[in-house]
């Protein structure tokens, strides 16, 4: 007989439920995004992401357990993200499980949400027949967090869903996640929100457009693993700043975006190639400052996988960056498929499959953390 976990989502602005089986089999997966509530404000509200939770979290846990074909009483055990994330929003994700474990009489796990992202990984490698060796290092790069960790098992080799798993924090970003930079250079080129999405195809779009700035490759002083993306966003609004021929086109997006507009195919045409190379060497900079410190982490701690998660591992440059040089380096990379990149439940599921293996369970004090660390 398989266990089947139901996972519970709700650390930011996706409201999510899952039932995952033995921490690998993807029996439903139901994620609310939140994006048009918090669109136009260019970020999320805590306040209002915490009120749509409430809202959501009943259908979409039903939702959940009506397309894996059961009922609430089948589940083996609930897996809740305890953290980090906003304590507000997390509330109830926790009080929703904790309150179902409890009627059901079921075990509950704590998740770390960043565990959950590395899990994403490996659901993805598995509905491909693939199978992560450790040690990796796993990159995990979305809106709030840009973080890299050396990913250790207890017996070296191939990753099972069971395996309880080690982690040492080996790089971070010491002010912006590369997600927000995304967010935050959209905003200025009024662009919309998120801007991930629209940045990446207008920079695949750019072909030889000519850009009149070049961002060089960031240093660090201290841990030269780490990371910093608020020079590189400041560096595009002081461009912006110094070249006011920008001005008019700026507003005509923000206009095209005022009446709903927002599509590649609406946008791509309002942006001049001045801009389209802008896009172009913003994203080059924050791909290059990706994947230079994890190939880099992996080289020095001679690691058998990459492993790159989060929000921003859907990025089609990055991607491809990725491949090549881990290609190159002789090791193997593995992302997430898109769904699985940006929030979800199933990642918690699995990530609580793992624990729930290991005898790591929570109980009715487990409360929000929206500061817990992985390491
Ligand atoms: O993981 P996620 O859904 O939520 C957080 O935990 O933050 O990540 C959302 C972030 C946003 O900042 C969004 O702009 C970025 O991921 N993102 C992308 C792409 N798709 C989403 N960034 C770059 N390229 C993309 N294709
Ligand atoms: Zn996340």
């Amino acid at each position: 007989m398989s266990v089947r976990i139901l996972g519970i989502e709700s650390s930011c602005d996706e409201t999510a439920a899952a039932v995952v089986a033995d921490g690998q089999e993807i029996l439903s997966s139901v994620v609310a995004s939140q994006i048009e509530i918090h669109r136009k404000y260019g970020g999320v509200v805590p306040e209002l992401a915490s009120r749509e939770h409430l809202r959501q979290i009943v259908p979409v846990v039903r939702e959940a357990l009506a397309q894996a074909g059961m009922q609430l009483a089948e589940v083996d055990a609930i897996g809740v993200t305890q953290g980090p994330g906003l304590v507000g929003a997390l509330l109830v994700g926790i009080t929703y499980g904790k309150t179902l474990a409890e009627a059901l009489g079921k075990p509950l796990v704590g998740v770390n949400h960043l565990e959950g992202h590395v899990h994403a990984v490996f659901l993805e490698a598995h509905k491909a027949g693939r199978a992560a060796k450790m040690p990796a290092v796993c990159l995990i790069v979305s809106g709030g967090h840009t973080v890299l960790y050396e990913v250790t098992a207890e017996e070296p080799g191939v990753q099972d869903s069971g395996t309880r798993l080690r982690y040492r924090k080996v790089g971070q970003t010491r002010d912006d996640a590369a997600g927000e930079a995304y967010d935050k250079v959209a905003k200025l080129l009024g662009l919309g929100y998120p801007g991930g999405p629209i940045l990446d195809r207008l920079a695949a779009a750019s072909n030889g457009a000519t850009a009149l700035v070049k961002f060089g490759p960031t240093k660090m002083k201290g841990n030269s693993l780490d990371f910093s993306f608020s020079g590189l966003k400041t560096a595009v609004l002081y461009h912006l700043r110094e070249h006011p021929e920008y001005n008019e086109e700026i507003r005509t997006r923000e206009a095209a975006l005022q009446r709903g507009e927002r599509k590649f195919e609406e946008l791509k045409p309002l942006c001049s190639p001045q801009t389209l190379g802008l896009v172009r060497e913003f994203q080059n900079a924050v791909v290059r400052n990706l994947v230079e410190r994890t190939m880099r982490a992996a080289e020095e701690l001679g690691v058998e996988s990459v492993l790159v998660s989060g929000g921003v591992a859907a990025n089609s440059q990055l991607r491809a960056t990725f491949e090549e040089r881990a290609k190159a380096a002789g090791v193997a990379v593995f992302f997430p498929s898109r769904a699985l990149s940006t929030d979800n439940a199933a990642m918690i599921a699995a990530a609580a499959y793992a624990r729930l293996r290991n005898g790591i369970l929570a109980d009715s004090r487990l409360n929000a953390d929206p500061s817990l660390v992985l390491a």
